[in-house]
């Protein structure tokens, strides 16, 4: 099994207005790092080494210069725009060169997952034939999009918003796809909101019985870094966790250096390049060890 990685980090951020009208979102830094180093680690977690980023016009730059073309974490990243948001199923209309009919992963710029087996849960999605959104337990549901589900984690319903919900596992902004995800979301129509919305997608995969979910119970935390409530909750929640269990959350070095997919000489050269922060000391320590 081969699978792509898409991130999409366009979008307005409305929602950080003022921070986000001269700033793009997945730039900002969530504690010690940029928001979308939070996407590239968890895709990078997956085993996935190849990435589409997705960003507006404007920011395609700035994030390209951060990331530039991946080769320093051992993966390939390559961009594409979004000129309006159209949408988060848009992603994979735009991505559809760039999947060429593979299975993808598509994942939001803005969401944090940690958790003690994420990695295993990842790369189960990674590997199965299955579709697969992860799903992470709410004591709100009434909130956000939520999903029922079977006894083998098969997805028998989602529901925008339910103010009676069947149970309390929202969708995350993660998801699996199989090798038809572009055409799925090329069949669908836009919402009363005048979006492609994922849930659409998701609801033909569950049509067609093939939408399970990997649940993220209470060991794990999930967050979208999107609110000025819940970004600020995303810096101090790292903060806590990587002062307590001193491993960073989301490091793409670390990742690619367990991975073997870069070696000592080439953390060095990050570490030099970003020398005087407590990064940069984080990074020489993982080699020393
Ligand atoms: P949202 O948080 O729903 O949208 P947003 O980032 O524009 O924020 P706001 O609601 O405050 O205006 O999107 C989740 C992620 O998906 C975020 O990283 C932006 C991205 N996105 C796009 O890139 N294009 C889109 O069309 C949409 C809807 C979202």
């Amino acid at each position: 099994m081969y699978r792509k990685g898409i991130i999409l980090a366009g979008g307005k951020g409305t929602r950080l207005y003022p921070t986000t009208k001269a700033l793009p979102k997945c730039l900002l830094p969530v504690y010690d790092k940029p928001m979308i180093y939070y996407s590239v680690s968890t895709l990078m977690l997956a085993g996935i080494r190849e990435i589409l980023v997705i960003t507006t016009p404007s920011d395609r730059e700035r994030v390209n210069t951060l990331l530039g073309d991946g080769k320093k974490w051992g993966i390939d990243i390559v961009y594409k725009v979004q000129d309006q948001p159209r949408g988060i199923a848009d992603a994979l209309i735009i991505a559809e060169e760039f999947i060429n009919k593979t299975p993808c992963a598509l994942m939001l710029g803005d969401n944090i997952f940690h958790g003690p087996e994420l990695q295993s849960k990842l790369t189960h999605a990674y590997s199965s034939n299955n579709n697969t959104i992860f799903a992470y337990e709410v004591p709100d549901p009434e909130r956000f999009g939520i999903c029922e589900l079977n006894a083998e984690d098969k997805v028998i319903s989602i529901e925008e918003k339910p103010s009676v919900p069947k149970s309390n596992l929202c969708v995350t902004g993660l998801y699996f796809y199989d090798e038809h995800a572009s055409e799925v979301a090329s069949n669908i129509e836009p919402s009363a909101r005048g979006e492609l919305e994922i849930t659409d997608v998701n609801k033909t995969y569950m049509k067609q019985e093939n939408l399970y979910a990997q649940v993220l119970d209470q060991g794990y935390t999930w967050m979208d870094a999107g609110t000025v409530e819940s970004f600020l909750e995303a810096s101090l929640f790292v903060k806590s966790v990587e002062q307590q269990i001193r491993i960073k959350i989301s490091c793409p070095e670390e990742i690619a250096f367990n991975n073997k997919w870069i070696d000592v000489d080439r953390v060095k050269m990050i570490a030099g390049d970003l020398s005087n922060s407590p990064y940069s000391d984080y990074l020489l320590n993982i080699i020393k060890n």
